[in-house]
This record gives structure tokens, C-alpha cells and sequence, in this order.
């Protein structure tokens, strides 16, 4: 049966976001909750997945077909989304074989999982890659790594509607700047391209630099009306977690009430919290924080760490 996506309007709320260090400063935050979109198609996932999704409906594709990691958030929304709305999903995982909470989650909602291993997945930029694979299975829509390229980046462009539609509820007129975690730099690509004058994009690269996101906003820069700024917020390597940063995430948790993860949203709370201490914001600023989910990673990414 050719896929569908219709039928299911997504919601995520604006709330104000209590902590203390930005109180202190006088810089009134709120939080963009993308996690709670919906309990599976969480954070910017479905926003990078919208327009592939209609893409792949638009072609009559009998199903979709994606690459990742063995704690990929994409392939775990990709997952949940075939299962809600029933078209058949493969993933082509990198590396060898594991057992994941996000490998086991993606096969319970009935993913296909090959494992390429590490050679095997660096393929994948080469001419003819996604020919094998589509042999195998025919009419299937191939969606990018991580949902990104030019369909993703125009889904998350809506991102900006969905906060400006919720200012009044928060008593806000407008917002001097926004904030977020970037490891392709497709979700701040699409903010920046919907972005109104006068607001600045802020970028907390959850990779180091030089890892593509530049690239990505580089890429629409021309047609953005708003400036960006790149923050590093790394703390040496994607993924890597240390002491500080869980201190840091751990107390902004319990502080705001809103969980966060390791990986990116720890991380680029983390970097606004050492922005607004050092005084980069004069008092009075509003700043949207986007939650960009990835809550389904956040005991595994714990675990990891603890194990180390
Ligand atoms: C939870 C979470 N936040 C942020 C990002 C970064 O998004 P992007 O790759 O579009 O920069 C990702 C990766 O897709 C993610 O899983």
C-alpha cells in the first residue's frame, strides 16, 4: 500500500523557563518543548521528516528507507513514524551489530535493520550507494542521513511559526533571539531561513566545528533576513559527556521541571548558561531555548558515561 501521512496536526507548547542563573541576570528565557510533540516523532525529528515523508507519498514509495547510528534519534522517529502511520521502514545502521534501547525500540515498531559496518557506512556518500539498496527494496524513498538536505531544512522552517503563534499566551510581544543544539546545522538552516529581522539565531554546536553545520547554514545564509552566531558547546567531541556538563544539565532539570539529554539539549543549555553569566545578553533580552527532544537517548547516554 502506497504511504500516507496524513491525519495527525503537531503541537508543541512554549512555556517559560525558570532558571536561576538567568533570572539573576535578568534575561527572561522560554522553551520551545519540541519534546513533547508527540510521545515517539519527538524534537525536531519530525520537522526534518514532514517534507521527505510527502515526498515519498507524492511517489506513491512503498516505504522508506534511512541510515544511522545504533542511538540514532532520527532512525528512531523514522521508526515510530512508519509505525503510526503503517508504511514499512528500513534502517542501515553504522557498525557492527548491538544491542541498543534504541536498536531494540526501532525493531519493536517493526524497522528493518541491516548493519553496513564502519567501512561499509563511510560508503555511503559514493555514487551508486542507494542503487543496491533500492534493488533490494524497490519503491522505497531514501530520506538522507539525519532527514537532512534541502526538505528537511524547509520542514524545520516551520519551527518559527509554531513559537510565534504562542508569544501572546506567554504575554510576549516578540523575542530579541533564539537558541539551539546543532550536529548537522539542518534544524538551524530552516529556523534561520523563516528567522525575522531583528532576532538572532543562536547555534550551540554539539559538534566540533568544522563538522558540517557551518556548511548547512552557509548554504541559505543568502536568502536569511536574521544574523547567526556559532557557539561551541562540544566540550571536546560529539557525545563525549563529563562531569560538569551532567552538574550543569542535572540542575537545570531540577530547576525548570524540563528533562534534557546528554548530547545535545544538556549541552546547549550548558553553553547559554556560560553565555548569559559572562553577560552576552542585556538584561531585558527574551531568548526561546528549542528543545530539540532526544529524551528516548538519555539513560543510554547516562549509562554510557557511568561505564566509562
Ligand atoms: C535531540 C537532537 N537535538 C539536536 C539535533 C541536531 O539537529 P541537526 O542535525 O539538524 O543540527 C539532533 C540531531 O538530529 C538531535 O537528535
Amino acid at each position: 500500500m502506497p504511504l500516507t501521512i496524513s491525519g495527525w496536526s503537531a503541537h508543541a507548547p512554549l512555556q517559560p523557563l525558570t532558571l536561576e542563573w538567568a533570572a539573576a541576570a535578568g534575561v527572561e528565557l522560554a522553551v520551545l518543548r519540541l519534546d513533547l510533540l508527540d510521545p515517539l516523532i519527538s524534537g525536531n525529528k519530525w520537522f526534518k521528516l514532514r517534507h521527505h515523508l510527502q515526498a515519498a507519498a507524492g511517489q506513491g514509495a512503498q516505504g522508506v528507507i534511512s541510515l544511522g547510528g545504533a542511538h540514532s534519534n532520527h532512525l528512531h522517529a523514522l521508526a515510530a513514524a512508519g509505525k503510526r502511520f503503517g508504511f514499512a521502514t528500513v534502517g542501515l545502521l553504522r557498525g557492527h551489530e548491538q544491542d541498543t534501547p534504541t536498536v531494540r525500540d526501532v525493531r519493536k515498531m517493526g524497522m528493518t535493520l541491516h548493519w553496513l559496518g564502519y567501512g561499509g557506512y563511510r560508503e555511503r556518500h559514493t555514487a551508486g550507494f542507494w542503487d543496491e539498496w533500492l534493488r533490494r527494496y524497490p519503491q522505497f524513498y531514501p530520506v538522507p542521513e539525519g532527514g537532512g538536505g534541502h526538505l528537511g531544512m524547509q520542514g524545520c522552517a516551520e519551527i518559527v511559526a509554531m513559537i510565534e503563534r504562542q508569544l501572546p499566551e506567554l504575554g510576549w510581544d516578540n523575542y530579541d533571539a533564539s537558541w539551539l543544539a546543532a550536529g548537522t546545522g539542518t534544524t538551524a538552516a530552516g529556523l534561520l531561513l523563516a528567522e525575522q529581522p531583528g532576532r538572532t539565531l543562536h547555534v550551540a554546536l554539539a559538534v566540533p566545528a568544522g563538522h558540517g553545520v557551518e556548511g548547512s547554514l552557509q548554504q541559505v545564509c543568502a536568502n536569511a533576513q536574521t544574523d547567526y552566531v556559532l557557539h561551541d558547546a562540544s566540550r571536546g567531541g560529539f557525545a563525549k559527556v563529563d562531569h560538569e556538563l551532567l552538574e550543569t544539565m542535572f540542575a537545570a532539570e531540577a530547576d525548570s521541571g524540563v528533562p534534557l539529554e546528554p548530547v545535545y539539549t544538556g549541552k546547549a543549555i550548558m553553553a547559554l548558561r556560560h553565555a548569559v553569566r559572562r553577560g552576552y545578553f542585556v538584561a531585558g533580552s527574551r531568548v526561546v531555548f528549542i528543545h530539540t527532544g532526544g529524551l528516548q537517548g538519555r539513560a543510554a547516554a547516562l549509562e554510557r558515561f557511568n561505564q566509562v
